[in-house]
């Protein structure tokens, strides 16, 4: 099998030196920028809850800057992006040159909407939804510390692939070590996930805080208006989501486990990057639009996070 890993970032470099133990399997890396290129050069470093230093020799590589070899074109069997939520539109046509033509393509981004993206793109049979508690950063010699041992999660849509077509890749998971769980309902995986993203990141975002102080009784409330409103929309939808106490109690077990951190959009404003709010809170405001429901406060976060970076 040859997989394809589209963004080579914190959870890209958690999967691609995964990937890497097993001798069967080719990993293929389209990488861009100056630490594409180091990668390209060094191989890969990760340290945390597994500890691998892979040469470069044992990946393929592309890279965005550089003309794509012909002999990866249309040659890997799983393409997986794990790249910002905004890029996703962007890999499309390079997810498509790698994919083979039975291929299987799915995004392991923060937001919503990206399982029915790449379902229009390669038609729902070829997708499958993916997200991931696994937690990874970079640091600053240019390693990944896999700070959380988590799970893969994957899903697929009723017109998704027959689950035969998924098990050699399942199996591949299970023998890395990346910990995979099928789910049978993907949008209620998918919501599950961005239900987190949704409550913490914005708040934690414009607060300047760490995960750990969005604890306090004040900021947790906050956090939850974003979940009331949120579960109306979900109920329009038909998603299940978890109920308030469920959900509530999920909220206050990643906050701890990740008290130390600074969630991803307030790294991304620090760095003066565009962050995921058009997947996260703003994506919530245009699909409660359709209904004709109003989530003020999901619309007050996204406007002032637009306001905080370029
Ligand atoms: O986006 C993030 O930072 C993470 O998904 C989470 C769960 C909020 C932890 O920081």
């Amino acid at each position: 099998m040859r997989i394809s890993v589209l963004g080579v970032g914190a959870i890209g470099t958690v999967l691609a030196t995964c990937f890497a133990q097993s001798a069967d399997h080719e990993v293929h890396l389209h990488v861009r920028g100056e630490r594409g290129a180091r990668l390209m050069l060094e191989g890969l470093r990760l340290s945390g809850v597994q500890t691998a230093d892979v040469p470069a020799n044992r990946f393929l590589f592309s890279c965005n800057e550089l003309e794509m070899d012909d002999h990866l074109t249309h040659g890997s069997d799983i393409v997986i992006l794990t790249c910002k939520a905004h890029a996703v539109v962007d890999l499309l046509a390079t997810a498509e040159r790698f994919r083979k033509p039975d291929g299987l393509v799915m995004a392991l981004c923060n937001g919503m909407g990206h399982h029915e993206t790449l379902a229009r793109a390669f038609g729902p049979p070829h997708v499958l939804a993916a997200t991931t508690t696994h937690g990874a950063f970079s640091q600053a010699d240019g390693s990944v510390m896999w700070a959380g041992e988590g799970q893969f999660n994957l899903g697929a849509s009723p017109l998704g692939p027959e689950h035969h077509r998924v098990l050699p890749f399942l199996a591949l998971l299970e023998e890395v070590g990346l910990s995979p769980v099928w789910c049978d309902d993907a949008a209620a995986m998918v919501w599950a996930k961005v239900l987190l993203n949704l409550a913490i990141n914005p708040i934690a975002a414009l607060a300047g805080l760490q995960n750990g102080e969005l604890l306090q009784p004040d900021r947790l409330a906050s956090c939850m208006m974003v979940y009331r409103e949120v579960a109306m929309l979900a109920a329009l939808e038909r998603i299940s989501i978890p109920d308030e106490a469920v959900f509530e109690q999920q909220l206050r077990q990643v906050l701890l486990a990740t008290a130390e951190n600074t969630c991803s959009m307030l790294q991304d404003i620090k760095a003066g990057r565009v962050t995921e709010i058009e997947s996260l809170n703003q994506a919530v405001v245009d699909l409660a639009e359709h209904h004709g429901l109003a989530v003020p406060v999901n619309q007050i976060l996204a406007t002032l996070i637009r306001a905080c970076h370029p």
